[in-house]
């Protein structure tokens, strides 16, 4: 048993507002945070639209929709809204600094029997247990894009997370329909590690001319069965997101992680993918062309 009915979520960006939306779907109650009103309600804009897309799909019913949205508070205070959660999951940006800065203050706030969960995608768990109250509390949760379709939850055990809250993790995982594993808290988990290696390569095929975006991207899609090429993941994942998590892993892990020149250039140049409308393709018009 979880026993988790209640869920704070400390930003509402791209997997904020998944996490809040998975969570509410399987009847938790949920209270998604961010920055500001105007923020936190995107996000909330954002559910309402993958909800109208699953309604159309048949994936979800309207009266289901209606009951997720209506489990889920708006506030831009997630350290009031932590004194009564039974789980946290952070998915702010991935910054150390800003991680660190507000597990803190959630875990001081937080029931003792509350879990404080990390979505990093690449930092070190343990590092961010180190400042919270109680460290044996802390674990990483790492969903991946977008949360409401992918079935993997990887549940990253940091040096001090006791076996109670990994089990407790597990069975939230089975709560939200997700299927979980357990990694050990090393540089970016089992799952970022080959997946930015792949995004990486692919981005200095393309700057040495290899091949184009749509053609690298159709090898591995044609080639190898993966669903999606990756080039158009990373603009999925977001070009900046991608980019902090290859300046960590090159700096834990070594040189095969240095980042592409090209991708820093493109985040400089704002074009972090889907979510700013540009990345190795154009999500301005119907069309979807290569930049
Ligand atoms: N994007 C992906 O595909 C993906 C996949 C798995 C894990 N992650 C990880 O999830 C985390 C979030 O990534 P994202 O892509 O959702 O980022 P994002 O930039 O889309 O969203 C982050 C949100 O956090 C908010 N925020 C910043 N500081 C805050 C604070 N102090 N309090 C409350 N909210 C705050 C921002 O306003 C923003 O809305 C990162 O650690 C990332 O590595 C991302």
């Amino acid at each position: 048993m979880s026993n988790i009915a209640s869920v704070v979520v400390v930003g509402s960006g791209t997997m904020g507002h998944g996490i809040a939306q998975v969570c509410a779907h399987a009847g938790l109650r949920v209270t998604l945070t961010d920055v500001s009103d105007a923020v936190v309600g995107k996000g909330k804009a954002s559910i309402e639209k993958s909800l109208a897309k699953m309604q159309e799909k048949g994936r979800v019913t309207a009266e289901q929709a209606q009951a997720t949205l209506a489990a889920i508070t708006l506030s831009t205070d997630p350290i009031a809204a932590s004194a009564s959660a039974d789980l946290i999951v952070e998915a702010v940006p991935e910054r150390m600094e800003l991680k660190l800065d507000l597990v803190k203050k959630v875990s001081e706030a937080a029931p003792a029997h509350a879990i404080v969960a990390t979505n990093t995608s690449s930092l070190s768990v343990t590092e961010i247990a180190g400042v919270a109250k109680d460290p044996s509390r802390v674990v990483g949760l790492h969903f991946f894009n977008p949360v409401p379709v992918m079935e993997l939850l990887e549940i990253v055990r940091a040096m001090q997370t006791s076996d109670e809250v990994i089990d407790r993790a597990r069975s939230f995982a089975t709560q939200i329909a997700k299927k979980p594993i357990v990694v050990k808290d090393a540089p970016g988990f089992a799952t970022s590690r080959l997946g930015v290696i792949l995004g990486c390569e692919a981005i200095r095929m393309l700057e040495s001319g290899v091949a184009s975006a749509e053609d690298i991207d159709a090898a591995m899609e044609l080639g190898y069965r993966h669903p999606m090429g990756p080039l158009k993941l990373t603009d999925l994942v977001g070009l900046d997101v991608r980019l902090m998590i290859l300046d960590h892993l090159h700096k834990e892990l070594g040189e095969q992680f240095r980042p592409p020149s090209l991708l820093r250039q493109m985040v400089r140049a704002g074009r972090l993918g889907r979510k700013s409308g540009r990345g190795f393709y154009d999500y301005t018009s119907a069309n979807e062309t290569k930049k």
